[in-house]
């Protein structure tokens, strides 16, 4: 039950850790839950837009809407500069030229193979061809980029990259700040942010979307952690930009924060989530600790070996050899551990070589990892060897969108149709530019690339103060609801136990290769995880810095995500990309051209298909067929 006690307020949040002041107009009201007896204070805003999440792609969105006019609110449940993007290492890719020739159709042609032709290459097309643009964008924000002798934007190679639509060898196209880009460009982009009217609400989580019963979004709805107010933000645009799920798995490089939270919204909402069954394993995090050690080691020229001290790869992939794509070089590591010629008392990893590389290189070059070897292997790279092994590292699929950003979803006849009012970028979205194996450098483009995007489209539709209808009058009430239970729950299991347990069943039973047993059996574990969650016991009632209401409301967004991931993969009859079968060894065009849909309805996974797009935007290029994937 609602019961406003006050209006035209400046807003409870105005004492909060929002890093500049609240608007005028808040208002402020009381939701009574039925069920247990507590009550919330509900504070109300309106903004034109509203951007969830300050990684790349978030401040990029809000930086674009900012400079639009638009009244934007960014609501991040992390300081801005503590997000994921800020841990990405190797770079960002752009036909720049800086090093060889270069031309953008090349990089165009390199991620549609990358993709396995899952990719949608009208929006492959847009990406590729903004490339430059962003780049360049993000030098003239102040990017501090490595460069080469004669001044310009160093770029190295990185995996999967060619020049000449594969034929002219090697590219290299990965512009970087040695080996902390992601930190370099975090960093740049809140510095561009505060620029701007941006009004930000950190350490807001937010909790679910306000979809009006006409299926239009109107905003959403969040949780201050730091003092338990909830807070209703009506939007004409509601862009997520809130990162992957890779902590469904055990061992993943992303942080612990990488929850699959706007995915999760959407999924309760009625939206679906496409292609989640593509999750990424990077050939190289640390043996035991999973931290990343970057692509941009082999782009020096780090080598893989095995047991035997034999450079496997270039069995495997003998032109690419260890810059093969990502899924390539972690299934030949994967079948040189299985097949006994892994290195260690177990035998269970595989050595990565930069002791061979010049001292100079590697202090110039790869500092982090140098110092991440260091600390979490305990090995001087100059001298020995990395342990590696492949860990999870990105999730390929996501909110499904068109390359403007906009969420579409299947309605009748039309696999496309647009939910006015929602946008999503970043690794949340699937665009999908990565199809089923993303290329490594090519996320940061995208989240700065489909950011923008994002920004550009709100412009094109709507103005700057446009009148909004009212949020209906129960907007929100189903999730206080929600969230009043999780607060009470008296179960016997913690929420550690369950989240421990999904992850192990994600890890063995959705792995770098799968089985129909395996798959099946993944299917009924995760069911059981998810049935197990409704004996989850929540200790801290409080609405004060609650991490353990936090954690089990994660929690719940990851098994929803782990769930469509589970089925999606087990439906899927073919290799493609990162979903490699051992049953069903080859990709099937015929049959498998195709995204995935995944609903989440009634607590139960529902499957549908929507077409790959092959055309392209226009006859800047022509669309690439379909062909056998060789490195
Ligand atoms: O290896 C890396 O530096 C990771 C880059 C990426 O995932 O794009």
């Amino acid at each position: 039950m609602w019961r406003c006690i006050a209006r035209g307020l400046r807003g409870a949040a105005s004492t909060t850790r929002s890093t500049s002041s609240h608007p005028l107009g808040s208002h402020l009201c009381r939701f009574f839950s039925s069920g247990v007896n507590s009550s919330y204070t509900v504070v109300d805003h309106t903004y034109d837009a509203v951007v969830v999440g300050a990684g790349g792609a978030g401040l990029r969105a809000a930086i674009g809407l900012s400079e639009h006019g638009f009244k934007t609110a960014c609501i991040t449940k992390l300081f801005p500069t503590r997000s994921h993007t800020v841990a990405a290492q190797g770079g960002i890719n752009a036909a720049l030229g800086n090093m060889t020739e270069d031309d953008w159709r090349w990089h165009m042609y390199d991620t549609v193979k990358g993709s396995d032709w899952l990719g949608d290459q009208d929006a492959i097309q847009y990406m590729c061809r903004e490339a430059p643009k962003a780049v360049i964008e993000l030098e003239n924000y102040g990017l501090p980029f490595s460069r080469t002798e004669d001044g310009k934007i160093y770029q190295r190679a990185f995996g999967g990259q060619s020049l000449n639509y594969g034929k002219g060898g090697q590219a290299y196209r990965c512009a970087c700040a040695a080996d902390r880009t992601g930190h370099a460009l975090l960093h740049t982009l809140y510095g561009q942010a505060m620029r701007h009217n941006t009004q930000f609400f950190v350490e807001y989580f937010a909790l679910d979307l306000l979809m009006n019963n006409d299926g239009t979004c109107q905003g959403v709805i969040a949780l201050n952690m730091e003092d338990g107010t909830l807070h209703r933000f009506q939007a004409a645009s509601t862009i997520l930009a809130t990162g992957g799920y890779g902590r469904a798995y055990f061992s993943a490089t992303s942080a612990h924060t990488c929850t699959g939270d706007g995915n999760a919204m959407v999924a309760r909402a009625g939206i679906p989530l496409e292609d989640l069954e593509f999750v990424q394993f990077h050939p190289t995090g640390i043996y035991g600790a999973g931290c990343l050690i970057t692509e941009g080691s082999r782009g020096e020229g780090g080598i893989l070996r095995n047991s035997e001290g034999e450079r496997f790869m270039e069995r495997y992939a003998p032109t690419a050899k260890d810059l093969a794509s990502r899924d390539v070089v972690s299934r030949s590591m994967t079948m040189e551990i299985r097949e006994g010629r892994g290195v260690g008392p177990l035998k269970d990893h595989i050595y990565l070589h930069l002791n061979h590389l010049p001292p100079d290189v590697l202090k110039e070059r790869l500092p982090g990892i140098s110092e991440t070897a260091a600390i979490f292997a305990g090995v001087d790279v100059t001298k020995e060897p990395i342990p590696v092994l492949p860990t999870v590292h990105y999730n390929m699929g996501g909110i499904p969108t068109n390359h403007y950003g906009e969420v579409v979803t299947i309605k009748g006849d039309n696999p496309d149709s647009v939910i006015p009012g929602l946008m999503a970028a970043g690794e949340t979205a699937c665009a999908s530019v990565h199809g089923a194996n993303r290329l490594g450098a090519n996320s940061l483009l995208d989240i700065v690339v489909f950011g923008r995007a994002c920004a550009n489209r709100v412009a094109e539709i709507h103005r700057p103060g446009e009148k909004q209808k009212p949020l209906e009058k129960d907007a929100g009430q189903r999730t206080i609801a929600w969230l009043d239970k999780l607060r009470n729950s008296n179960g016997s299991l913690p929420t550690s136990k369950i989240r421990l347990n999904m992850q192990r069943v994600m890890q063995s039973n959705a792995a770098v290769f799968r089985t129909q047993e395996t798959l099946e059996e993944g299917c009924q574990l995760i069911d059981k995880t998810w049935e197990s969650f409704h004996d989850v016991k929540v200790k801290d009632r409080s609405l004060i810095w609650n991490s353990d209401l936090i954690e089990t409301i994660e929690l719940e967004n990851l098994l929803i995500n782990a769930c469509i991931t589970m089925y999606s993969a087990e439906a899927r009859k073919e290799s493609r990309g990162a979903h490699a079968r051992e049953d069903f060894k080859v990709r099937d065009d015929e049959n498998w051209m195709k995204h995935t849909v995944g609903y989440w309805e009634n607590e139960k996974v529902r499957l549908d298909y929507r077409p790959v797009h092959l055309n392209t935007l226009d006859d800047e290029v022509e669309s690439f067929p379909p062909k056998a994937r060789v490195y």
